[in-house]
C-alpha cells in the first residue's frame, strides 16, 4: 500500500487515477511515500523522512525546495502544458482589458450613482477616457517560450499582432510547435525595444528574478503594456510603479496581489487565477498522479 499525502485540493479525477486497493490518500498522515502539492510553500514545511518523491500539480516548482530533495534523491514531478491553455487565456484576457481600460471603466461604472438620467449623463461625460486600441499590427514580445509562451505567442499572430519571442533554452519540440510567423529576438532587451505588449513566462530562478527592470522599461514602445502570469519576483514592482506613474508605461497586468501597486487605476491584477479552471486542474492532477504510480510502482521517472 503507497501512501499520498495531499496537501492542497487536488482534482478527483486526479485522485481517481490512484486506485483505492493500492493507495490511501489523505490530507493528513504520518509517513507518507509521496505528497502531491499544487500552491502551498514547502519551504516552510517539514518534509517527512519516510518522501520518496514530490508531485507539483502545476508547472512552477519554486514552492518546493528542489535542491534539498534532489540532495536526498527525491524526486519532484511537475506539470508541463498542462494548464497551459487556461493561462494563456487569462493572458489574452488581460491584453484585451489592458487595451480597452476595461479595469478603470469597471470601476467607473461600479461608482456611478443616481437616477438613469443622471447615470447615462454621467456616462457620456466619462467614456472619453476609456477610450482604448486594438490589438491587430501591434507589438508583443513573449520571454520564454515553453509550453505557455508557445501558446500566448500563436494565439497573438492569429490575432493579427506582430510577435516577437525571445529563449535560447527552447526545445525542439515547442520550436516544432511555434507558428513559423514569430520572430526570434537577439535578447531580452532586443525583444523589449521591438514591443509593445510584454508578456512573461519564464520560472523563477536567480537568473529571472527583476528580468523586467527600470532599464528595461524604458526600451518597451510607446504605450507599453507589461503582462506576468509567472511569478511576481519577475518583475520588478517598483520600477513597474515609476514607469506607470511617469506615463511611460499604459498598463501592468498580474496574477497577484501586490502591497507596492495595491489600488494603482492602470494596474489589473488576479489572484493567481491563471490555472485555476476545472480542465487545468484535472490535466495537472491527473499527470502528477501518472507520474508518481509510476515512480513508486516501477521506479520511472516520467516527468516530460
Ligand atoms: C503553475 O505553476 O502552473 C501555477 O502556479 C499553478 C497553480 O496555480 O497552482
Amino acid at each position: 500500500m503507497f501512501k499520498i499525502q495531499t496537501l492542497n485540493n487536488i482534482s478527483i479525477l486526479g485522485l481517481e487515477r490512484l486506485p483505492r486497493e493500492r493507495y490511501e490518500v489523505a490530507s493528513e498522515m504520518n509517513h507518507p511515500d509521496a505528497v502531491m502539492v499544487r500552491s502551498a510553500d514547502m519551504h516552510k514545511t517539514e518534509i517527512s523522512a519516510s518522501i520518496k518523491a514530490i508531485g507539483r500539480a502545476g508547472a512552477g516548482t519554486n514552492n518546493i525546495p528542489v535542491a534539498a530533495m534532489s540532495k536526498r534523491g527525491v524526486p519532484v514531478f511537475n506539470a508541463p502544458g498542462a494548464n497551459a491553455n487556461a493561462v494563456k487565456e487569462l493572458v489574452l484576457a488581460g491584453m484585451l482589458l489592458a487595451a480597452r481600460n476595461i479595469g478603470s471603466a469597471l470601476d467607473f461604472v461600479k461608482k456611478l450613482d443616481g437616477d438613469d438620467k443622471a447615470m447615462h449623463e454621467a456616462v457620456e461625460a466619462g467614456k472619453k477616457k476609456f477610450v482604448g486600441f486594438e490589438l491587430p499590427g501591434r507589438s508583443l514580445g513573449v520571454i520564454g517560450l515553453g509550453a505557455i509562451g508557445v501558446k500566448v505567442a500563436n494565439t497573438a499572430i492569429e490575432l493579427g499582432m506582430e510577435v516577437w519571442g525571445f529563449d535560447p533554452a527552447m526545445t525542439v519540440q515547442n520550436a516544432w510547435k511555434l507558428d513559423a510567423r514569430v520572430r526570434q529576438a537577439l535578447s531580452v532587451d532586443d525583444l523589449m525595444a521591438r514591443s509593445q505588449f510584454l508578456s512573461v513566462h519564464v520560472p523563477l530562478l536567480d537568473a529571472t528574478r527583476n528580468l523586467v527592470n527600470t532599464d528595461r522599461l524604458k526600451l518597451l514602445k510607446k504605450q507599453g503594456v507589461v503582462l506576468n502570469f509567472a511569478r511576481e519576483a519577475i518583475v520588478d514592482e517598483k520600477a513597474v510603479l515609476a514607469a506607470l506613474d511617469s506615463g511611460s508605461l499604459h498598463a501592468y497586468v498580474c496574477d497577484f496581489p501586490s502591497n507596492t501597486l495595491k489600488g494603482h487605476p492602470r494596474v489589473i491584477a488576479t489572484p493567481h487565477l491563471g490555472a485555476s479552471t476545472n480542465e487545468a486542474e484535472d490535466n495537472c492532477a491527473v499527470m502528477v498522479a501518472d507520474q508518481l504510480r509510476e515512480f513508486l510502482e516501477r521506479g520511472n521517472i516520467t516527468n516530460s
